[in-house]
């Protein structure tokens, strides 16, 4: 069973109702700016000494937390690539990765709905609509191969990153207006 997608406007740190949400991480995991930034400051220290024993991550994996401070159980974090025109088909599978793992890492660990926020589109400057439809297109898939995650959302921090969203969404699953379809609040 494909996962039900839900598109949303907001701040994934306030995100409730979900058993993760996704952090666009930078390998090191010691945080950074971003949205890596503000979930590192709503989780509290606490987060960062839990990453700081997990010896970092590779772009395109995924690892898991605490939640600490935030509304939700646990964080999963992640690296997407920096973008690079030259190297845009590497930069997508990389990106897909960091989608697949984490959706793989929610279910090694029995989770089954989770928020991602749009990875790698802010300073590591993936052109969103590219990554909107590299992120829809993976998330269906995987989520369909593993069946038991039940709910995705994407969280989005501005309206045309949700526009992108929106747009990738209609485009995979054309005519869908329910369920698995568009949701944006
Ligand atoms: N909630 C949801 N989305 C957010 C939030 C938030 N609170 N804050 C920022 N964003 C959005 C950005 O607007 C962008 O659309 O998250 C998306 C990803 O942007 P970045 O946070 O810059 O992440 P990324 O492009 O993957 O770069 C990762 O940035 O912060 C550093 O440590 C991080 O080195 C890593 C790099």
């Amino acid at each position: 069973m494909t996962a039900a997608i839900t598109l949303h406007r907001g701040d994934i740190t306030r995100e409730t109702g979900v058993d993760a949400i996704v952090n666009a991480a930078n390998t090191s995991l010691l945080g950074g700016g971003g949205v890596d930034g503000a979930i590192h400051r709503a989780a509290g220290p606490r987060l960062l000494a839990e990453t700081r024993t997990l010896g970092g991550c590779a772009t395109g994996d995924a690892k898991i937390s605490g939640g600490y401070d935030l509304p939700v159980a646990h964080v999963i974090h992640t690296v997407g690539p920096v973008f690079s025109a030259s190297r845009a088909e590497t930069c997508d599978r990389l990106l897909a990765s960091a989608y697949r793992r984490s959706l793989e890492v929610a279910h090694e660990n029995g989770l089954r709905s989770l928020a991602f926020p749009s990875i790698s589109t802010g300073v590591y400057r993936f052109p969103v609509e590219r990554a909107a439809r590299v992120a829809i297109a993976e998330v269906l898939e995987v989520s369909a191969r593993l069946g038991d995650i039940d709910e995705v959302r994407w969280v989005l921090f501005d309206d045309a990153t949700l526009h992108a969203y929106e747009q990738a969404l209609a485009e995979a699953l054309p005519g869908t207006d329910d369920g698995a379809g568009l949701s944006a609040d």
